[in-house]
């Protein structure tokens, strides 16, 4: 059975990556990973607010007279707080390098085009097999238009490919307009591929004490269904590497993903609940899925249920949508 599958240009032994997530902050759990059977692992973005953080924080320091209060180190910032500061993360690259022989993947969520390229080009010389550029951003202000946004964004693309050589994945949102355009236009400006999608998390509101109350709730496979509209409608269009993030947490979960066209089907919530053994099964079980239904090659049924059977996808979802509606009957 061959699980083999190339994403980003990289050759990875089954499509089952480990998303972007604390997991990778620890050597002993991304070995766990690699053992259960991961084909490649995301680390958690490095965040340029971190970056900036730190160097405001050392310039305070060294600025200071060298007699200066000890308290001067209160200046730093809670660097507690921080999981992995920039430059352990950049460590983190090195050592998880030296004990991996999956590829590791960073991760930049940046805010001005210097730092997307300045960390990219260094995550490269730390090692890292390829850059996920995290584009998790929420737009609020209303002079900043569609066309925009997606041109920043394609700019970061450009600059950053154009620095680093090894292959760059854009993490994007599910809420472009029109997401094919967009997508073409990242392929263009030189990604290797895409992550469909980032999720959004929505703070809830305590209504007592008035108060938004920031939360993460962990997925299931009911979000799935958004990325596999997209990765059918995607795969059909595209040549670059589809990344699934999102809602996959069982063999079906990821066969589906498969069949409408995900290059690499990443898992982070399903990890998080039952830890990172689940990976074996979920990949035992993929291959007797394969047995069963007579696929010896990932390759062949990767998109076999893509939009590309379809002469016109967007008259068949508009026909699909009026016949759910049609059908509730009172
Ligand atoms: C605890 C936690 C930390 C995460 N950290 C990051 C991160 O640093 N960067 C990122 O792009 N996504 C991050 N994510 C999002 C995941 O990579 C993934 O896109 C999301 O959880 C959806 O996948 P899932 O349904 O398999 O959980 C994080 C998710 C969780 C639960």
């Amino acid at each position: 059975m061959n699980l083999e599958t190339t994403y980003l240009g990289l050759r990875l032994r089954n499509p089952l990556v480990v998303g972007a997530s604390p997991f990778c902050d620890n050597l002993d759990s991304a070995l766990q990973l690699q053992e259960a059977g991961a084909g490649a692992i995301v680390m958690r973005s490095l965040f340029e607010e971190q970056i900036v953080l730190e160097q405001r924080a050392l310039n305070r320091l060294t600025e200071e007279p060298a007699d200066t209060n000890p308290e001067g180190l209160s200046y730093f910032p809670n660097y507690e707080s921080y999981q992995l500061a920039p430059d352990q993360y950049l460590r983190q690259i090195v050592h998880l390098k030296s004990a991996l022989t999956i590829p590791v993947i960073a991760s930049l969520n940046g805010r001005t085009l210097g730092a997307w390229v300045d960390y990219g080009r260094q995550c490269e010389a730390c090692g890292a097999d390829a850059l996920e550029l995290n584009f998790y951003q929420l737009v609020t202000n209303p002079a900043f238009s569609a066309a925009q946004v997606e041109e920043q964004m394609l700019a970061v693309v450009r600059e950053v490919t154009k620095t680093v050589r090894i292959p760059v994945a854009v993490k994007l949102s599910p809420f472009h307009s029109a997401l094919p355009h967009f997508v073409a236009a990242l392929e263009q400006a030189g990604a290797s591929g895409v992550v469909l999608f980032n999720r959004f998390y929505q703070p809830d509101i305590d209504i007592e004490n008035l108060d938004a109350m920031p939360i993460i709730r962990l997925s299931d496979s009911s979000e799935l269904l958004l990325r596999l509209r997209w990765l059918a409608i995607l795969s059909a269009q595209t040549k670059l590497s589809l990344s699934s993030s999102g809602g996959a947490h069982n063999t079906q979960d990821v066969v589906k993903a498969l069949l409408t066209g995900a290059t690499t089907v990443q898992m982070v919530s399903v990890l998080l609940k039952h830890g990172p053994r689940i990976l074996s099964s979920i990949l035992h079980d993929l291959e007797a899925w394969m047995i069963k239904h007579e696929y010896s090659d990932i390759d062949e049924l990767r998109g076999a249920m893509n939009h590309s059977r379809c002469p016109d996808p967007a008259a068949y979802e508009r026909a699909n949508y009026q016949k759910i509606l049609q059908s509730w009957v009172i």
